[in-house]
């Protein structure tokens, strides 16, 4: 099975407390065990991952680029301004894929620019959870087309 890292950035780890107008009342629990089930269904061993620390979310990308792993990525609010992370996703050696769930586009000015989205293989936002089920399925398809 291939291996694919789900990594999510700062406050995403409050998914169910946090803002639920914004980003929904399912738990970062939940979001994991969709993640995870999904990934059963496509033949992928998902691995979901969250951090507020800009570091740990650097070695992550390093380790994913140093392992060849497929990544879907939700940057939370680095995507807005971390070239750190930035340059760390620009080494990836296998497909990855931004995501969001709210669409930033569709919010305050400051989310409008991502510095990751340049360096991703594709963005999908504004789904709910189900941006993530989209990136996976974008995967899977990728890996058995590459
Ligand atoms: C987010 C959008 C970002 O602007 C925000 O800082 C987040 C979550 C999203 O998933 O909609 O923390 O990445």
């Amino acid at each position: 099975m291939t291996r694919v890292l789900v990594l999510n950035g700062p406050n995403l780890g409050r998914l169910g407390s946090r803002e639920p107008d914004v980003y929904g009342a399912t738990s970062y629990q939940g979001l994991v065990e969709r993640c995870t089930a999904l990934g059963r269904e496509l033949g992928l061993d998902v691995e979901v991952r969250e951090t507020n620390s800009e570091l740990q979310m650097v070695q992550w990308l390093h380790e994913a680029a140093d392992g060849k792993l497929p990544v879907v990525l939700n940057p939370a609010a680095f995507t807005h301004y971390s070239y750190a992370m930035r340059d760390a996703a620009a080494q990836r050696t296998a497909p990855l894929i931004e995501v969001h769930i709210s669409n930033p586009y569709a919010r305050e000015e400051f989310r409008h620019n991502s510095v990751v989205a340049s360096v991703a293989s594709g963005t999908i936002a504004g789904f709910g959870l189900g941006s993530y089920e989209l990136a996976l399925r974008a995967l899977a398809e990728q890996l058995t087309t590459r």
